[in-house]
């Protein structure tokens, strides 16, 4: 699928940000943990989370959608992880932690995803090593077996997904847990409330450090999906860069601080508590030097963005991505391509802002799309970008959204 875009339209009105993705993906793997209905509302209708939906399907969950509603109830039928489902996103690893806490056995085959690095699993694997679980990693399959019991454990990394696992197996292990150098993303401690919720005894939520005293069951509950940050931050991207008045509602801009922090000196900024309005009348004199890392910090996934805004600046940014290896480069070859100057090695991106030139470019992920289809409306003249099948996975009708504020963008394929 691609979307064909006539460049330096502005963009101008209200949009609404849906639930995120990353949270809808964690808290749908933690719906294993009980056989009891969980209700997860504002839940966005994406490709990922259609996969992870039946994926848990297919391994025996009853799962309805109502609009925004899922209501998933029952039990697994099944601890083996269908291939045709489980290899399509990186998301179905967080059945890992719920499945061998409630069954004490699963077979999951290697997960699948945006190729943006390597993505090892070595630390949702020690983790439960280190909880007493056999682990027998094939390479394209990981099969776990053993009842979770309390233990005290470093993540060596702050994964976000590493540490839902873990905490999900700990919800349900035998004793006390303690889980050091956790994730702090909202996603994580969205997933926190939602286990507490649910009867799970979790002491520091929110902080790195997490206590964890495991309980013999959880119960159902009914929770709100956060609000997705980096769809907010996509749609106040574009408006940065296309120059326009845009606000954009329904999110959270405490999540999205570091963000933000980087866009208020440069445009007129205004936050509410639940919306953030964005004037931009000129493109800003670069954005200095940027460093991705893990929340509270800037994310990884508005790199791209960062990118696309860098690229069409006037003047000069560097962007060091220390997360994700292969994010980077792509998305740097296609901007040059509509006449951007950024320049790449190893992890850092040099880029010298100037006006771009529509051209015909591919995206290769999700977030790197995003920020293609942003560089193509801020473009002089027409661009087609390629690979939006990537793009849907993880943002509800992108193209379609920003044409409701004013861009001209047609769907094709
Ligand atoms: N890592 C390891 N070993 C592990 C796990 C992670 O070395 O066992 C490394 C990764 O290679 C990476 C870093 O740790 O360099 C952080 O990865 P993390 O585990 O935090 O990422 P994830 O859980 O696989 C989630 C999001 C990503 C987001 C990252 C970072 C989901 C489903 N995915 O991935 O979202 O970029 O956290 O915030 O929650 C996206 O939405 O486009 C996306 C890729």
């Amino acid at each position: 699928m691609e979307y064909i875009i006539s460049g330096g339209k502005p963009l101008k009105g209200e949009i609404a940000v849906y639930g995120a993705k990353n949270c809808a993906l964690a808290l749908l793997g933690a719906t294993v943990l009980t056989d009891e209905e969980v209700v997860l509302h504002n839940c966005p209708d994406i490709v990922d989370v259609r996969n992870l939906i039946c994926l848990l399907k297919a391994m025996g969950k009853t799962i309805v959608r109502s609009q925004d509603t899922v209501t998933v109830s029952g039990t697994l039928t099944t601890i083996c992880a269908p291939k045709e489902y489980a290899t399509l996103l990186r998301g179905s690893a967080l059945i890992l932690g719920s499945t061998i806490a409630k069954y004490h056995q699963i077979a999951l085959p290697l997960p699948g995803g945006c190729a943006i690095g390597a993505r090892p699993m070595d630390i949702h694997l020690c983790g439960l090593e280190a909880l007493g679980v056999e682990v027998l990693d094939a390479g394209d399959m990981v099969s776990c077996r053993g009842v979770p019991r309390g233990a005290s454990y470093r993540l060596r990394l702050a994964s976000v997904g590493a540490t839902e696992n873990l905490i999900c197996a700990c919800s349900l292990a035998k004793g006390t847990s303690t889980l050091e150098g956790c994730a702090t993303e909202p996603e994580v401690v969205a997933l926190e409330r939602m286990l507490i919720k649910m009867g799970a005894k979790i002491e520091g939520v929110g902080g790195s450090i997490l206590h964890i005293c495991g309980v013999d069951s959880l119960y159902g509950t009914e929770f709100d999906i956060i609000p997705d940050r980096i769809v907010a931050a996509t749609y106040l991207s574009a408006a940065a860069a296309c120059c326009g008045d845009v606000t954009v509602t329904k999110c959270r801009p405490q999540d999205m601080d570091a963000f933000l922090r980087l866009l208020e000196p440069r445009f007129q900024l205004s936050c509410f508590s639940d919306a953030v309005r964005i004037v931009s009348r000129s493109q800003p004199h670069g954005y200095g030097r940027v460093t991705t890392a893990p929340y509270p910090f800037f994310p990884t996934d508005m790199q791209s963005l960062l990118l696309t805004l860098a690229a069409c600046s006037d003047g000069d940014s560097v962007i060091e991505e220390t997360l994700f290896e292969n994010r980077l480069a792509h998305n740097a070859t296609q901007l040059n391509c509509m006449g951007g100057e950024v320049i790449v090695k190893n992890n850092i991106a040099f880029v010298r802002g100037r006006k771009l030139h529509g051209a015909n470019v591919v995206a290769k992920d999700l977030r790197g799309g995003a920020g293609l289809v942003i560089a193509a409306m801020t473009a002089e003249g027409v661009s087609k970008v390629d690979g939006i099948e990537h793009v849907n996975r993880g943002y509800v009708d992108l193209g379609g959204m920003f044409k409701t504020l004013g861009a001209d963008i047609r769907s094709r394929g």
